[in-house]
């Protein structure tokens, strides 16, 4: 089965007053099955929602392509103009749960009408009592009291149901691939499972293909993903089975984070987390070798001059040379 989205060695910076080139994604690769939840993890600053920027086309300076390809379907988005982009991909071919989604609604409009504004946007000659009924019929399959939410501002819904409407009009084009970037990180722990499992039930509806899940609590990936990619200075440094990466990390950092998580499993005995010495490097510089040498607690003098590439290790991908 040929995969549903394929980002092929994509390379993206920011292009800064100075003249100064960002390096934020720097040689990603993937690709993502019809089905599949690819959890996606990394501290602040890694490039995740850089990516996530890439993978819509959506490269709005000061973001920029350096090379590579991001293909939906075989077909290149990033070959599109803007225009082009709007038109045939966002929405339509992949969606975005935007950071920050509780504040993304604007306050002053009714849910009804921001909806009516993405199928207007893709149907121009769509009339009022359609798509009435189709915002009806998506809500109630979405588990919302539709009529209701409907009717209201943004400000008379509670943080849960907001953060379900956001989720329903970003996928109200049935796009094939859906990707939530710290859809959860703002809710409490029963709100942050109730939208986890409106995740899933998007794909079980059929509404969604596969998805792309953005956190930077490499734990909570566990009962969401079947695949994890840990991210690094804008490097994928692990990709693996959810199982391998938690429980089996094979790269010093994926190990690292892991440990500087409170525990594993909500509800665990909490055991002291072991907070990662240093601070990433600095993107507009990149180092020659490995990014995370310097931080990393098993490094050897060779690290910082050889060159890191993805190699296979017990079946996954890592990117240390060292790693067995
Ligand atoms: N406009 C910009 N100009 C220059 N550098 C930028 C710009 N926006 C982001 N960056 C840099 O790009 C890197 C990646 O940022 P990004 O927002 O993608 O990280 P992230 O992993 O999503 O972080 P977080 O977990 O905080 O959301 C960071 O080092 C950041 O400083
Ligand atoms: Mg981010």
């Amino acid at each position: 089965m040929s995969p549903i989205l394929e980002v092929d060695d994509l390379k993206l910076h920011y292009l800064t007053r100075f003249g100064k080139k960002v390096h934020s994604v720097d040689g990603v690769s993937f690709s993502l099955q019809k089905g599949e939840i690819l959890g996606i993890a990394g501290e602040s600053g890694c490039g995740k929602t850089t990516l996530v920027s890439g993978l819509m086309g959506l490269l709005i300076p000061p973001l920029h392509l350096t090379s590579g390809q991001v293909r939906i379907e075989g077909k290149n988005i990033l070959g599109l103009s803007p225009a082009e982009s709007r038109r045939q991909v966002l929405g339509r071919q992949i969606a975005m749960i935007p950071q920050g989604a509780l504040n993304s609604l604007n306050p002053t409009r009714k849910i009804k009408d921001l909806a009516a504004d993405v199928i207007l946007s893709h149907d121009e000659k769509a009339d009022r009592t359609t798509i009435h009924d189709r915002l009806r019929e998506r809500f109630t399959r979405i588990g919302l009291d539709a009529d209701a939410v409907l009717d209201s501002y943004p400000v008379q819904l509670t943080g849960g149901t907001k953060q379900r409407v956001v989720i329903g009009i970003s996928t109200l084009l049935n796009p094939k691939v859906v990707i939530a970037d710290e859809p959860s990180s703002a809710l409490d722990v029963s709100t942050q499972k109730a939208v986890i499992r409106m995740l899933f039930d998007l794909l079980d509806e059929g509404i969604v293909s596969s998805m792309i899940f953005i956190t930077h609590e490499l734990p909570l990936l566990r009962h969401v993903s079947s695949r994890i990619a840990v991210m690094y200075a804008g490097q994928i440094v692990e990709i693996g089975t959810t199982e391998q990466v938690i429980f089996d990390g094979r790269q010093p950092y994926t190990r690292a984070l892991m440990g500087s998580m409170l525990s594993a499993e909500p509800g665990q005995k909490a055991r002291k987390p072991i907070a990662i010495e240093g601070a990433p490097p600095y993107l507009g510089d990149p180092l020659p070798g490995c990014r995370f040498a310097p931080r990393c607690p098993v490094a050897r003098p060779d690290c910082i001059q050889r060159e890191q590439t993805l190699r296979t290790v017990q079946n996954r991908l890592v990117r240390c040379h060292h790693a067995d």
